[in-house]
């Protein structure tokens, strides 16, 4: 696999970033074209849908959110500037009146990872790439449903912040592949069996299911 060159370093970079956008792109339009989340992007989304979603992403977020940050040390976690955000999907959860079983949730399944540095970040960047797309999707549900949405703490984690924040994360990526603290190809493979993960548990989804 050949990597793209960063354009402020032709040669000495590996624009990773980029890399991973690329590498991942097939299955992130096939994670937006699950009945779900097609639903959560159409004009007809109800609040319901938005309900239904909160429920799908927290039985998926919260085991790979624990298992990923569990692997990751304090030093790269504050290079590349990212919080867990497990706190925001419950808080937006109980805003819902949303209930789950926290007991159920420490046995939701996660995916196969290698437990090393390379393949962790790169799950850390399918969770922290989807606050771009959630600010995109809370703005849409907040101009269909307006007030009785709440918060959207989770969708919209870094608010005006968004396009910063995801400039430190890719900043410090890049940087620690240059470092060679990171391997890019087991980055990207981390991110495929990650996106991969997501699109599976969430087209186990109930389309319909009782909330
Ligand atoms: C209806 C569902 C979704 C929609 C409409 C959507 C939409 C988007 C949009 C508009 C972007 C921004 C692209 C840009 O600024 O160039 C984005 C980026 C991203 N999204 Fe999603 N997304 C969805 C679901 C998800 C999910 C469930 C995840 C993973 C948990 C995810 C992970 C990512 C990642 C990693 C990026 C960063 C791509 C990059 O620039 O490297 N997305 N998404």
């Amino acid at each position: 696999m050949s990597f793209p060159s960063s354009p402020s370093h032709p040669c000495l970079e590996i624009d990773l970033a980029l890399a991973l956008r690329r590498a991942t792109a097939e299955i992130h339009a096939e994670i937006e074209q699950l009945p779900l989340m097609a639903r959560l992007t159409s004009k007809a989304v109800i609040l319901d849908d938005y309900r239904r979603y909160l429920r799908a992403i927290l039985s998926v977020y919260a085991p790979l959110e624990q298992i990923l940050y569990a692997r990751l040390d304090d030093t790269t976690r504050d290079r590349l500037g990212i919080m867990p955000k497990l706190p925001a999907l419950i808080a937006d959860m109980e805003e819902q009146g949303l209930t789950f079983n926290s007991a159920t949730l420490a046995f939701a399944p996660g995916p196969a990872l290698l437990d090393d540095l390379s393949t962790t970040v790169g799950g850390l960047y399918v969770l922290e790439g989807a606050t771009l797309g959630g600010r995109t999707i809370a703005r849409h549900l907040r101009g269909i449903i307006g007030a009785p949405l709440g918060s959207t703490r989770f969708l919209d984690f870094h608010g005006q912040n968004t396009a910063t924040a995801w400039k430190r994360f890719t900043g410090g990526l890049n940087a620690l592949v240059a470092q060679k603290v990171l391997v890019p190809d087991r980055v990207i493979a981390g991110a495929l069996t990650v996106f991969a993960h997501i699109h599976t548990q969430i087209k186990l989804t109930p389309e319909r299911s009782i909330l």
